[in-house]
């Protein structure tokens, strides 16, 4: 409804893992490339951890369509509240085996590992990969490190991705999980955006979504999203939807820092009770640094620059549709991060 007026030609933060907005912070961009090479590698087992709405799911999902119809099968397991029988008929039926074979562990261990080694020979990898891994019961966690050790003398036979929030670290901390947490081999943890990537990927999203970001927030609006969602990309979308939403009730834009107050106030979403939502007044000035960034700058006149400056957007998106490889990510970022430099003084507008 908002978008005629924001000059938009779809909605720019729909809370899909839609690859055309895939944005890829140097975190993600780290965890992708580990989750590319635990899915083609002879790794074992790899682990993802990330708060709630980081970005694990449009990760694996991204690193799953790398692969689409070529020399990796993978089974994507997101339904935790299997119980150890029905893990097995979903393994045996996502690997094409017939569903007598999950009757029996045995007969199931034999075939699946057959099947595995066929398709090794044929050059084909096989991965699972367990969404939310976090809530998986420990006797399916021990499952899984069952089929974790199906191998050759030589490679192992299935990649795994187990992918989880926070509490999955502590799961594997348990005594019970120990034999499983030894197995994992690959392993890292997804941060959420500091201020310069949330400012290019509420960017990104507004191009790809045909608009032009100075004209539809202020920079200290920008700000203000980043500090209330701690940078995480799910609270990003839901605020800066509500807020273009508002903003076009009001017939306001560019988003004002009392647009993103009172979409916060309505959404009950604030820094942690210690950081109250700032209003516009209190912002800071443009150019002004977020407390948690400040480290980060490397002087105060860089700071537009350097708001704009994150990299990678766009051309790791073609990198994705186009399946290139990890050196065309390299490659992709570089002449990225070049466009950036030459081509723009100014991506959100500072004349608030
Ligand atoms: N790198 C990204 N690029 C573009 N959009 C993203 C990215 N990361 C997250 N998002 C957006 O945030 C939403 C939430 O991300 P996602 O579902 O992947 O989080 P999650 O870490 O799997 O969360 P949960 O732990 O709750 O399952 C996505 O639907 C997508 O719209
Ligand atoms: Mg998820």
């Amino acid at each position: 409804m908002y978008r005629h007026f924001f000059g938009l030609s779809e909605r720019p933060f729909d809370l899909t893992t839609n690859p055309r907005f895939l944005f890829l912070s140097s975190g993600h961009r780290e965890a992708l490339s580990l989750l590319h090479y635990g899915l083609a590698g002879d790794k074992g087992i790899t682990v993802l951890i990330g708060e709630a709405g980081t970005g694990k799911t449009t990760l694996v999902r991204a690193a799953l369509s790398h692969y689409q119809g070529s020399e990796v099968v993978s089974l994507y397991l997101n339904n935790p509240m299997l119980t150890r029988q029905e893990f097995y008929e979903f393994v045996a039926h996502g690997m094409g085996l017939g569903a007598e074979v999950a009757q029996s562990k045995t007969m199931f261990l034999r075939e699946l590992d057959d099947l595995l080694s066929q398709r090794r020979q044929a050059g084909i990898l096989t991965a699972l990969i367990v969404d939310e891994a976090q809530a998986i019961p420990t006797e399916i966690l021990e499952e899984i490190r069952m089929l974790a050790n199906l191998e050759s003398s030589t490679t192992k036979h299935l990649s795994i991705l187990l992918t989880g929030q926070p509490e999955l670290a502590a799961r594997l901390n348990e005594a019970a999980l120990a034999p499983l947490k030894q197995r994992v081999a690959l392993r890292t943890t997804l941060p959420p955006f500091g201020l310069q990537e949330t400012a290019c990927y509420l960017a990104m999203r507004i191009r790809v979504a045909g608009g032009e970001p100075s004209t539809i927030f202020y920079r200290s609006a920008v700000e203000q999203i980043h500090h209330v969602s701690k940078g995480i990309p799910r609270t990003i979308n839901v605020i800066c939807d509500n807020a273009l939403i508002t903003a076009f009730a009001l017939r306001m834009k560019p988003v004002s820092t009392d647009v993103i107050t009172e979409v916060c106030t309505d959404l009950d979403v604030h820094v942690g009770g210690a950081e109250p939502v700032q209003t516009e007044a209190q912002a800071p000035r443009p150019g002004a640094a977020a407390p948690e960034d400040v480290e980060r700058r490397e002087a105060p006149e860089a700071t537009a620059v350097r708001l704009l400056g994150t990299p990678r957007p766009l051309s790791v998106i073609h990198h994705i549709e186009g399946n290139a490889d990890r050196v065309k990510i390299e490659q992709a970022a570089s002449e990225s991060n070049e466009t950036t430099r030459r081509g723009r003084t100014a991506i959100f507008s500072t004349a608030d």
